[in-house]
């Protein structure tokens, strides 16, 4: 079954929407594997944001997810990492529609909740960067 990395950043979680957004995904129907509440080293952003190294905004980026306790997840379901991102809505919540979350919470793109892993391929890196395996739970829906 197919698995997506999300994470509530540290606006999110000071702004108390790591509830809401759970919620959505929760309502959705997908399955929650592992999750946690954590600080993130400057080392581990810059390995997650690795591909962003040569942008302006990289040492911005770095400076604001490392500022606080951010909320860790992985979920699963069918299609995941595409329905998630559809309901974060896009990165810059300027082009987010309403609904979504950034549509609905996020103003600026440096500042924007949430993010998830964009394809199979940055899941499975992500998901490998914070969790351990035995971090990730395997159960049955009795619902
Ligand atoms: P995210 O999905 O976490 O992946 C990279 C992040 O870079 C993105 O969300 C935005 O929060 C951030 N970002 C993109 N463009 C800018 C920008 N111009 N200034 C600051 N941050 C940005």
């Amino acid at each position: 079954m197919e698995k997506t990395f999300l994470m509530v950043k540290p606006d999110g979680v000071q702004r108390n929407l790591i509830g809401e957004i759970v919620g959505r995904f929760e309502r959705k129907g997908f399955q929650l594997v592992g999750a946690k509440l954590m600080l993130i080293s400057n080392e581990l952003a810059e390995q997650h944001y690795g591909e962003h190294k040569e942008r302006p905004f990289f040492g911005e980026l770095v400076d604001f997810i490392t500022s606080g306790p951010v909320f860790a997840m992985v979920w699963e379901g069918e299609n995941v990492i595409a329905a998630a991102r559809q309901m974060m809505g896009a990165t810059n919540p300027k082009d987010s529609q309403p609904g979504t979350i950034r549509g609905d919470f996020a103003v600026i793109v440096g500042k924007n909740i949430i993010h998830g892993s964009d394809s199979a391929a940055s899941a499975e890196r992500e998901i490998a960067l914070f969790f351990k395996e035995e971090e990730l739970l395997s159960y049955n829906k009795l619902i």
